[in-house]
């Protein structure tokens, strides 16, 4: 595809503060918070930081790079994200991109908190990540990321022919994500689809902060209250995102637990950082069986809540969408949606601050509907099977804390002809 087809696009970059500070914390809860660290300042290069991952796979031809952004960020909460318009690189040797990485690079001196920001493109989310705190003596990380699935230019056969931001529209103090303030709040966004997709995949960014930073380890609330506890973030440790449509739920994300590089203690996170912390994960939910019923040319109203929440998440999503290239309109219909309620209990035993928690929760959700396009009838079946188990062993007074969290999870999508 040519790049002329694409409108020019802003590259968004926010940053925003992870945190409060919150006063009256026993030790638990102070060793769990995020700290700025210091330490004296010498003739020393800065250090480099990274998160482990897998390289990214690059084609043996030379690379094409364009500067999108640079810029120094200082006093960022509260203020608008910094924008820069961006049209895809014109004097490559090629337009056809077989990979395209984002690569973010900063350096940071100094006393700082650890930052959540995002990074969007004409509103489609392309990173959620974390900034590492610095040295005295200054240090620098870069991270890559393979974008080519989120940049419609260039495509590639098995990527998506549009992208919809499921996110805020500027003008905005802060980032184009929405936020989830307690567990009843809802937040989303109406939009309108092609009448031509085949098949829709919603791509859901999500991070936890203040109150929900260390959500596994929140206290359950009848611990708080016996206990007479101010300044615990309580609801206990299990937290979900659930996903629907038009109301009605049609997914739900039971979140990995991304440390960010402030967290439980900041020495543990430098130079390595914590998993996802640098480039957080996202969560796939198939919208494919649902296409039917929102095939018809009006709005329809894509929205998360999270079950336990507290202040605060931030989420926003991104709506890849394939279109028929032959047919101006496909057709589908919803077979089958099952969606179990959520199954959570609690088992308790303490006296005063010592005891131990037993959380297990489990859900399903299986959704399955047909879509007529010039490929034929395609009937995809989605299966989601969550379950979920924290033991948590409050001992010495509450001083200390032992958690044992695990989540399995079953996904599948399968697609079948009949
Ligand atoms: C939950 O958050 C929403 C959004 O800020 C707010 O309107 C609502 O009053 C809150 N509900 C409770 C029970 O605090
Ligand atoms: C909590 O407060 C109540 C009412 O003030 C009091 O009766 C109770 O003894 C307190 N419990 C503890 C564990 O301090
Ligand atoms: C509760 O904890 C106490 C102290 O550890 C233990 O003796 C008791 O057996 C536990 N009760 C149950 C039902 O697990
Ligand atoms: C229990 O708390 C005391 C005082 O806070 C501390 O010295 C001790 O190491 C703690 N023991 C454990 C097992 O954490």
């Amino acid at each position: 595809m040519a790049p002329s087809l694409l409108p020019s696009l802003l590259l968004i970059l926010t940053f925003l503060p992870p945190l409060l500070a919150a006063t009256n914390l026993r030790t638990v809860a102070t060793l769990f918070r995020s700290h700025p660290i210091s330490e004296p300042a010498g003739a020393v290069p800065p250090t480099t930081y990274f998160e482990v991952t897998k390289p990214i796979q690059l084609p043996k031809t030379q690379p094409c790079s364009y500067l999108v952004l640079q810029h120094d960020f200082a006093s960022t909460y509260g203020k608008p994200p910094v924008l820069a318009s961006y049209q895809p690189p014109s004097d490559c040797p090629s337009q056809n991109f077989a990979k395209i990485v984002l690569e973010w690079t900063a350096t940071s001196k100094g006393r700082q908190y650890d930052r959540i920001f995002g990074v969007w493109i004409g509103g489609v989310e392309i990173l959620r990540s974390c900034t590492a705190e610095p040295r005295a003596t200054g240090i620098v990380w870069t991270v890559k990321k393979d974008i080519t699935s989120d940049i419609t230019f260039g495509k590639l056969d098995n990527e998506a022919d549009l992208i919809l931001p499921i996110s805020r529209n500027l003008p905005l103090n802060d980032g184009l994500w929405f936020e989830i303030e307690n567990s009843t709040d809802i937040q989303g966004k109406e939009i309108k689809i092609p009448q031509n997709a085949y098949r829709a995949v919603l791509e859901v960014y999500v991070s936890f902060h203040e109150n929900d930073e260390f959500w596994f380890g929140n206290y359950p609330n009848e611990y708080i209250s016996v206990n007479n506890l101010t300044g615990f973030p309580g609801n206990g440790p299990f937290r979900e995102v659930v996903v629907s449509l038009d109301d009605v739920v049609i997914g739900a994300i039971w979140p990995f637990t991304v440390i960010y590089t402030g967290g439980v203690n900041p020495l543990l996170w430098r130079p390595i950082s914590g998993i996802g912390s640098f480039d957080l994960p996202t969560y796939d939910i198939e919208v494919t069986p649902f296409l039917g019923r929102i095939l018809d040319q009006k709005g329809h109203k894509f929205a998360f809540r999270v079950t336990n929440a507290l202040n605060v998440w931030y989420i926003d999503a991104n709506l890849h969408l394939w279109l028929d290239k032959k047919w101006e309109r496909t057709q589908g219909k919803v077979l089958k949606h099952r969606t179990s309620p959520l199954a959570l209990s609690l088992l308790s035993n303490f006296s005063g601050f010592d005891g131990s928690f037993v959380v297990k929760a489990s859900r399903s959700i299986v959704s399955s509907g047909w879509v007529r396009s010039s490929h034929g009838v395609i009937i995809t079946k989605s299966q989601q099977k969550l379950k979920y188990g924290n033991a948590m062993i409050l001992g010495n007074d509450s001083n200390l804390q032992k958690l044992d969290q695990i989540i399995k999870l079953k996904e599948s999508v399968h697609f079948k002809i009949p």
